[in-house]
């Protein structure tokens, strides 16, 4: 009988070595897109998309990632007593906004390896997985997480968010192999392989962080050997799964941002900066001016 998806897992235990040094001290998942950490935008869309119980995978260095969805007794009282309301509303609904859990990864094994934190917390049922590097901003429609949740209603089977890229650009990512069977978003897989050199991709499309995943990916995972990066990868044990289960991948909607890489973090930052009232205009005028002066 199909389950329904009640659990998520954000894996923010990375080392976050490509935005170094800012991220000596502070987690990648904390860094702002404008004023708001990356890791809200991902609690949020899992919450948007009907998620009860979140296990965030963090380490040792992660602390101010729980103390971030955590209440701020002091602040409150501070922000209170200067008569700030809508700040400290504002703070005290980040606390509230879902059920959080947090484990760590003890060593940094790879994403697989995080994923496999995840065992005992979801048992025997479906869940998501969202990636904290890749934000997904669908305007006026469904988070691209709810998307994969209504395919999964469809197909009973895990569902694997994905995008398009350009072509020189598909060595980052795990990059699927579709068997031609599309329908709409949904596509059925022949194949999918982790960081392939240019000339071998087998597509174009690119796995974005967003995963449905049934529960066999835990033994996948278990005897899974390090693949790409000497890393134990997630990518390698869905493919294992490929064996005996039927895999898909949805070709959600909504503006992918790889915040992962300096310039999909600008990107965001950007157009995220345009979304508010205060900043629409100057910003658009600033860019304006830039783009007049720029060769
Ligand atoms: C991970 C996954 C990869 C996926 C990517 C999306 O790679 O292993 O399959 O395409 O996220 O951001 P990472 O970015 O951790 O190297």
């Amino acid at each position: 009988m199909r389950k329904k998806i009640k659990k998520a897992v954000i894996p923010a235990a990375g080392l976050g070595t490509r935005f170094l040094p800012a991220t000596k001290a502070i987690p990648k998942e904390m860094l702002p897109i404008v004023d708001i950490p990356t890791i809200q935008y991902i609690v949020q869309e899992a919450v948007d998309s009907g998620i009860e119980e979140i296990l965030v995978i963090t380490n040792s260095n992660k602390h101010c990632m729980e103390n971030h969805f955590d209440r701020s007794y002091e602040l409150e009282k501070r922000l209170k007593k200067a008569g700030k309301r809508e700040e400290c509303e504002q703070i005290c609904e980040i606390a509230d906004m879902a059920k959080l859990y947090y484990v760590r990864q003890k060593e940094p094994k790879g994403l697989g390896h995080a994923i496999l934190c995840a065992k005992s917390f979801i048992g025997n049922e479906p869940f998501a997985v969202l990636l904290g590097d890749d934000v997904v901003i669908n305007k006026g429609g469904d988070p691209a997480l709810k998307q994969l949740m209504d395919t999964y209603e469809q197909v009973n089977a895990s569902v694997i968010g994905v995008h398009t890229v350009p072509h020189e650009q598909i060595y980052r990512y795990g990059v699927i192999e579709p068997t031609g069977r599309r329908s709409g978003k949904k596509i059925k897989l022949s194949n999918l392989v982790e960081k392939p050199k240019v000339k071998d991709a087998p597509s174009d499309m690119a796995i974005v962080g967003r995963y449905i995943l049934t529960p066999e990916i835990f033994e996948a995972l278990e005897g899974s050997r390090p693949g790409a990066n000497g890393e134990i990868q997630l990518t390698d044990a869905i493919q294992q799964l490929m064996i005996s289960q039927v895999i898909y991948a949805c070709e959600f909607q909504g503006e992918w941002y790889d915040v992962g890489d300096k310039f999909g973090y600008i990107r965001a930052t950007i157009n995220q900066a345009l979304e508010r009232e205060e900043l629409y205009e100057p910003l658009r005028d600033y860019i304006k001016k830039l783009a007049a002066e720029l060769k």
